[in-house]
């Protein structure tokens, strides 16, 4: 499941570009992110609020002169916030007019609501400023603020996508893959990319196969969350601590579709974000026998001959594979 749901990103990611960019003209310039073009963005301003017992909705309107750094600025979205389970929170941005790509349930089912989670009783709490518009998420049991976007103005604009949050100094992330990246990422001056890569050599400091916009922020005995962003746009997260420490996205375009995963241990935020993104296929019973793959094989006969020499020499051969020239092959069991 996990490397079906990488390969359905990674087409819809090749689709949203295209959908995503209808409302404009022509493909600007990206060269530039410096922050200067950036500051005139006015971001937005609350209104309409409705609370209900499970979450609230909210109008957003842009809060002054539109700056179309990358694209136009979106005039009007609305705010979703659903407390889906005790330790899962939905906060989503979109347009009002529900015409910005988003990936289809097609390809990424959506996970469903409790429908006796209660806002008085989850593990996250939602805030929100009215204007410019911002919003928290804090942890209940500590008041943690885990997630806070007061950092910087949203932009919402037809080619151009950005949230930052603050975080605590030095914090221990991790995720954000696929990645050559240490484990526990980077957070001073780094970028991490997110767009799926044919890395030959998996050289070190670059983005691979899979698009994983999640991460886990680990913050020891206060507990770790998971932050996933449901967006097959392509990104980068900047991660810096030169106005404070933050985590900032920068997408081409889609919205801002979150989940954010209490724990508060690791591991049951990893099994709260695959409620989210389904869970991992079961390893195939043949999976776990021997494999053997060489780069460049000739032609489907040299692969023949390559199985009938593992016979000829009584080494079983549960699965042969190919890269590029001939299709994957399995082959049939051995008797021992
Ligand atoms: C809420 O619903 C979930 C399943 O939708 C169920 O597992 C859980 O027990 C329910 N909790 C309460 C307090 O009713
Ligand atoms: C929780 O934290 C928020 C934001 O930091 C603060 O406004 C609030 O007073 C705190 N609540 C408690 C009960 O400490
Ligand atoms: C735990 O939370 C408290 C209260 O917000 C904070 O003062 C402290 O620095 C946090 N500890 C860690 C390790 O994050
Ligand atoms: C940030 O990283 C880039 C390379 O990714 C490097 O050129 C630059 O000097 C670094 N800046 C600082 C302040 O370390
Ligand atoms: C991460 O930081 C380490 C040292 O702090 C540095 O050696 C490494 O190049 C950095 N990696 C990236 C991808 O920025
Ligand atoms: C199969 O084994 C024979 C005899 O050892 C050898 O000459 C031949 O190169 C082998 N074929 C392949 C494809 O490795």
């Amino acid at each position: 499941m996990a490397t079906l749901l990488t390969r359905t990103l990674g087409a819809a990611l090749v689709l949203s570009s295209l959908v995503s960019a209808s409302p404009v003209p022509a493909l600007l310039s990206r060269q530039s992110t410096d922050a200067a073009d950036l500051s005139a963005c006015p971001g937005y301003k609350a209104s309409n609020v409705k609370t209900s017992d499970t979450g609230l909705t909210a109008s957003l309107s842009l809060a002054g002169t539109a700056c179309n750094a990358y694209g136009t600025d979106l005039t009007d979205l609305t705010l979703t916030v659903e407390y889906q389970t005790n330790e899962r929170l939905h906060v989503k941005i979109q347009d009002a007019g529900n015409q910005v790509y988003q990936v289809p349930a097609s390809v990424f089912d959506r996970p469903s609501s409790s429908g006796n989670c209660s806002a008085s009783s989850a593990d996250l709490i939602f805030n929100y400023i009215e204007s410019p518009f911002s919003f928290t998420v804090l942890r209940r049991s500590t008041n943690e603020t885990l997630f806070d976007t007061s950092a910087a103005s949203l932009i919402f604009e037809s080619q151009y996508v950005r949230l930052r949050t603050s975080l605590p100094a030095s914090p221990s992330l991790y995720g954000l893959g696929e990645h050559t990246d240490p484990f526990m990422l980077n957070t001073t001056n780094y970028t991490r990319t997110i767009w799926n890569r044919d890395a030959y050599l998996i050289p070190p400091g670059t983005n691979l196969y899979g698009d994983h916009p999640v991460y886990f922020d680990h913050r020891g005995a206060n507990g770790t969350h998971g932050v996933f962003l449901l967006n097959s746009d392509g990104m980068n997260i900047v991660i810096d601590d030169t106005a404070g420490q933050y985590l900032e996205y920068n997408t081409l375009g889609g919205v801002l579709d979150f989940y954010f995963m209490s724990g508060p241990s690791p591991v049951q935020v990893a099994q709260q974000y695959s409620e989210v993104v389904g869970k991992s296929a079961m390893m195939p019973y043949w999976g776990f026998g021997f494999h053997q793959c060489r780069y460049g094989m000739q032609d489907v006969y040299e692969v023949a001959e390559v199985v009938a020499n593992y016979s000829l020499a009584n080494i079983p051969l549960e699965t042969m594979w190919t890269v590029r020239r001939t299709a994957a092959i399995r082959v049939s069991d051995h008797d021992g």
